[in-house]
């Protein structure tokens, strides 16, 4: 299992539409996928084609149940056609009641999620044999702020991608974020999570566009991935939700090249697909099995 937690404390940069971008890669290359939707505007689960969820995330938050994650998965609702159908942990309003009440909790609740997701998230075998090994991608949408459930999520993630717009504060805010980070390491004995990078979405052709995103290379040129650009195709497959990897459109093609090349500088595909040289045109071949072919 390797787990992303895809953040920024501001609303509408894009990291909803990055999760599903980076789940439409992940399914093209035949990866298994989980995408835990921790914002209660639940706008992930309706990307998913999943319009109405069952218990959701909200419930495992709520019980503190060690692996209880595996308890509120269900499946996606895009068409199959890309390749394995990403699952979801689906988010519900009640999500936005549960952060003030968490944060009353005494022993402190920031890593309900991380003891949700342990020890993996597929249940061992009744007959005793060992459980299938956990080799899903694992995509954490979080809600716009710096909260409780923003805090669960970098708790319980390997690494975090940093989304931001290239726009006046973005360095700041891309900052306040990095340190957050740093103090979460601290509290973590695994030093984790690490730092995937900061991607830049939404980026046009605008002369104020290519100034906001000079100066977040200027401030983080260690950090900046390759950018996602600003493209009707890409909030187009969120609205029919559809993988972008689906739509047959101008600039779909484009818009999806660009995410599989964030996906590979984010997740450590080799160990997710478990074959070296795989590529998309493998996944398909009956030598290649997919990963819920081998772990079925
Ligand atoms: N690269 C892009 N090209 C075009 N529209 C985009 C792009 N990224 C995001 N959007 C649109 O911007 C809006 C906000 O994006 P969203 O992913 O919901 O942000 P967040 O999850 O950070 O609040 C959505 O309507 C989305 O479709
Ligand atoms: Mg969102």
């Amino acid at each position: 299992m390797f787990t992303v937690a895809v953040v920024n404390q501001k609303g509408g940069v894009g990291k909803t539409t990055v999760v599903l971008g980076l789940a439409s890669a992940a399914s093209s290359r035949g990866i298994d996928t989980l995408v835990v939707d921790l914002d209660p505007q639940g706008n992930a689960t309706t990307g998913l084609g999943v319009f109405e969820p069952g218990r959701g995330v909200d419930a495992v938050l709520t019980e503190e149940r060690p692996g209880g994650l595996a308890g509120v998965v269900e499946p996606g609702g895009w068409p199959p056609e890309v390749g394995p159908v990403p699952s979801l942990a689906a988010s519900s309003p009640e999500l936005s009641v549960r952060e003030p009440q968490l944060a009353t909790d005494p022993l402190g609740a920031q890593d309900r999620l991380a003891l949700a997701m342990r020890p993996g998230l597929r249940a061992a075998p009744d007959d005793g044999s060992a459980a299938a090994p956990d080799d899903r991608l694992v995509l954490i949408d979080c809600p716009p702020s710096l909260g409780l459930l923003t805090v669960n999520a970098l708790f319980a993630a390997d690494t975090v991608l940093v989304v931001t717009e290239p726009g006046a504060w973005a360095v700041d805010g891309v900052g306040r974020m990095l340190q957050t980070i740093e103090r979460i390491r601290m509290r973590r004995p695994d030093g984790r999570p690490g730092i995937a990078g900061i991607a830049v979405n939404r980026l046009g052709r605008t002369r104020d566009g290519r100034y906001w995103n000079e100066q977040l290379r200027e401030a983080y040129p260690e950090r900046c991935l390759p950018p996602v650009h600003l493209r009707a195709a890409v909030s187009e497959a969120a609205a029919q939700s559809m993988p972008i990897h689906a739509l047959r459109r101008p600039g779909a093609a484009e818009a999806a090249a660009e995410f599989d090349e964030l996906l590979a500088r984010v997740a450590p595909l080799n160990d997710l697909t478990g074959t070296a040289t795989s590529s998309p045109g493998d996944i398909a071949s009956p030598e290649t099995p997919t990963f819920m072919e081998r772990s079925a």
